[in-house]
């Protein structure tokens, strides 16, 4: 469906680039013909990734980066700029997470969550903006929220106000910078396995719990959701902004709906059991 030269003329930049999501987002733009930069802070998996797009024929570098700090953001923006020329888009991919009662939690563990995603987005976002507006030239920011980024969620109370908040920043950057040509949107992962994700949130233990959450029966594979994002970056894509579009195989809705909980039941069970449920004909009249 994509052409090879989809994001030819592109220089998008990844935070957590190395790993996950942002690691197979890299690697799917990089085969499509966008220049790709990644930043995050250990340096062995950047290295993986810019190793495997250039094998594949690609184009990328990377540098070392803490999202929480933004000289760190300025300085490796620099340095991916200087390899690969001015950056066009930014994904705000780097995340921290972990399950805890929120009772417990320390002010520094609210912090260590917040200070990467909430603030970590804001001053990539910043950074990049300020650049984008200073040199007259368009750009995109895509950030990857989750989907309890408008529901809340027990036991990740730091990760869903943090993302809350960066779904609100990106509807509020839409339109105030759609002015300078900036467009803003996200994407709602539901489930995917990642060793990131799931060694902190996902006991293997609660596996088959967690899929049959899902409509479709399975969790997400990290190409579909790179294949979105390469969509959504995409001059194929250039008049949505202020967008969150939700990639969970309809976990979300699931999760919402009060009879959805029938659908875990084999369907001739299930039809078998509403036809009990079903007034005779004679009590109507
Ligand atoms: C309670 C915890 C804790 C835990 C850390 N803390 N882990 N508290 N339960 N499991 C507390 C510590 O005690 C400390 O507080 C404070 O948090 C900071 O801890 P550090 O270990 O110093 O933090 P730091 O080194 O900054 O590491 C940040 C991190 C870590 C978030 C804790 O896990 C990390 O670097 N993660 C990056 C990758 C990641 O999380 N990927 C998952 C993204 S998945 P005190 O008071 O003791 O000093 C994702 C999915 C969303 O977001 C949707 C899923 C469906
Ligand atoms: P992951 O592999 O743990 O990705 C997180 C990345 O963020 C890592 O590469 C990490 O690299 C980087 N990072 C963390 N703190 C940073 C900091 N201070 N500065 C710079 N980089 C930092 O997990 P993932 O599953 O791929 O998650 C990717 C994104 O998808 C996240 O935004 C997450 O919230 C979202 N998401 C995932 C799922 C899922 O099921 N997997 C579901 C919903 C949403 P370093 O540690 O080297 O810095």
């Amino acid at each position: 469906m994509f052409q090879s030269n989809l994001l030819a003329g592109e220089v998008v930049l990844i935070t957590g680039g190395g790993t996950g999501l942002g690691r197979a987002m890299a690697e799917r733009m990089g085969a499509l013909g966008a220049k790709v930069g990644v930043v995050g802070r250990r340096e062995d998996p950047l290295r993986e990734t810019v190793e495997a797009i250039a094998s594949a024929g690609g184009t990328a570098a990377w540098a070392r980066c803490d999202v929480r700090d933004p000289q760190s953001v300025a300085a490796a923006t620099d340095a991916i700029e200087a390899a690969l020329g001015p950056v066009t888009a930014l994904v705000n991919n780097a995340a921290g997470n972990f399950l805890a009662c929120a009772e417990d939690l320390s002010a520094n563990a609210f912090d260590a969550v917040v200070k990467i995603v909430l603030h970590g987005t804001f001053h990539c976002t910043s950074d990049l903006g300020r650049r984008w507006i200073a040199r007259g030239s368009k750009g995109q920011v895509l950030s990857i929220v989750t989907t309890y980024a408008w529901t809340g969620s027990a036991f990740v109370l730091p990760s869903a106000c943090a993302k809350a908040g960066v779904l609100v920043m990106t509807r509020s950057l839409a339109v105030e910078w759609a002015t300078y040509g900036i467009r803003c949107n996200a994407i709602a992962p539901g489930p995917f396995p990642t060793e990131g994700a799931f060694s902190r949130l996902m006991p293997a233990d609660a596996h088959d719990e967690a899929l049959r959450q899902v409509p479709l029966g399975r969790f997400g594979e990290p190409a579909e959701l790179a294949n979105l994002a390469s969509y959504l970056l995409s001059p194929m894509n250039a008049w949505m902004t202020g967008e969150c579009v939700t990639l969970d195989g309809g976990e979300v809705l699931k999760a919402g709906q009060e009879f959805s909980r029938m659908t875990d039941y084999p369907r001739d069970e299930l039809r078998a059991g509403l036809a009990m449920l079903r007034p005779p004909k004679s009590s109507k009249t």
